[in-house]
């Protein structure tokens, strides 16, 4: 069989680094370190159905190690990989309380904010999850990083990207340059440029929000989404309905195909759901680096939100430009 000679992506990430004479290589190494882990979770994703079959359902599996859920490996192997890595200084992840500062002795510059498992309603029933991750050049000078090194506006980012597992699995991330998405071949472990340089659609097929939830939607919301079921070719009214219920894999098909995606605040929770530093900023990041736009249901940037704590939640608003600056509208009250 022939295959294709494609452009991997530590290929796409050297030469990237390239174009910056001043880099020293330490965001490019530290990708790619947490592209191993990002394999070796998609693995790991792989056999989820057969961890049963294989006797490994227990406490623990045939080697006598401790089985551990989906998503705890998941951490665990992000976390375990990335405090050696030499490149952060401190990391957060939406499965821990507290921050996880780097190995002692091998502090470097950046941090990490990660979901290592977002969708988890949805492991165990073979829909797609996936991977985001978020990060940042540290403020402190030196030694193991602290909080205040993760609480940092999502514009500030350096890198921001995800991976999502489903038909294929697939690494989407930007740094300065662009948003680009590699699709993994499992049979040689390595991810190759298949969607470079990607743009949103200015305006999108489909709206992905959770209706079950619309008995606490407030007015605008509820409004809004009317407006997106009314007829009107013009406009390609009526949008058709997807929502995954993962956002990574929602906001993939979004980003793709074009869409937007609302979770906002309700009458149960004000301030929505989804977390500002691992799902919201990151993806707000990569929206906008590919021409789309995310925004909080009170009209304010995503990637200009100061934070104050690791796990905050935000309203979020996210998707095609033109379809957030019209939901935007219904959200200020003007339509
Ligand atoms: P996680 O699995 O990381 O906790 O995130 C789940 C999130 C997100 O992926 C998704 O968009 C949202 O929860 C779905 O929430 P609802 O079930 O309330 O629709
Ligand atoms: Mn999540
Ligand atoms: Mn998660």
């Amino acid at each position: 069989m022939h295959r294709p000679l494609g452009i991997t992506v530590s290929r796409h990430i050297l030469d990237s680094q390239r174009l910056h004479p001043e880099a020293t290589g330490a965001l490019s190494s530290l990708l790619a370190e947490l592209i191993v882990a990002a394999k070796t979770i998609s693995a790991e994703v792989n056999m989820a159905g057969l961890a049963d079959i294989l006797g490994m359902s227990g406490k623990t599996n045939i080697q006598g190690e401790d089985v551990q859920k989906l998503d705890e490996f998941a951490n665990n192997t992000i976390k375990r990989r990335m405090a050696r890595s030499g490149f952060l200084c401190v990391m957060t992840s939406e499965e821990e309380e507290d921050i996880i500062p780097a190995a002692e002795g091998y502090e470097g510059k950046y941090t990490l904010a990660f979901d290592p498992l977002d969708g988890s309603s949805n492991i165990d029933v073979n829909v797609n999850i996936g991977t985001i991750f978020s990060i940042h050049r540290r403020l402190t000078p030196s030694g193991q990083g602290s909080k205040e090194d993760l609480l940092q506006k999502g514009r500030e980012q350096v890198a921001a990207g995800y991976i999502v597992y489903g038909s294929s699995t697939m690494l989407v991330y930007t740094t300065v340059e662009g948003v680009h998405g590699f699709t993994l071949d499992p049979s040689v472990g390595e991810f190759y440029l298949s969607h470079p340089d990607i743009r949103m659609p200015d305006r999108g097929k489909y709206y992905s929000t959770n209706e079950g939830n619309s008995c606490r939607w407030r007015e605008p919301m509820r409004r809004y989404i009317d407006f997106l079921k009314e007829e009107d070719k013009e406009s390609s009214r009526p949008r058709s309905a997807r929502y995954i219920g993962s956002l990574v894999a929602d906001f993939h098909r979004n980003l793709i195909a074009g869409g937007i995606f609302l979770y906002p605040g309700d009458r149960k929770s004000p301030e929505g759901k989804l977390r500002l530093l691992y799902e919201a900023s990151p993806l707000a990041f990569i929206a906008e680096k590919a021409g789309g736009r995310a925004i909080t249901d009170d009209g304010r940037s995503i990637l200009d939100i100061e934070p104050t704590a690791l796990h905050q939640r935000v309203p979020l608003i996210i998707g095609c430009r033109q379809d957030v600056d019209v939901a935007e509208e219904f959200f200020a009250g003007k339509r």
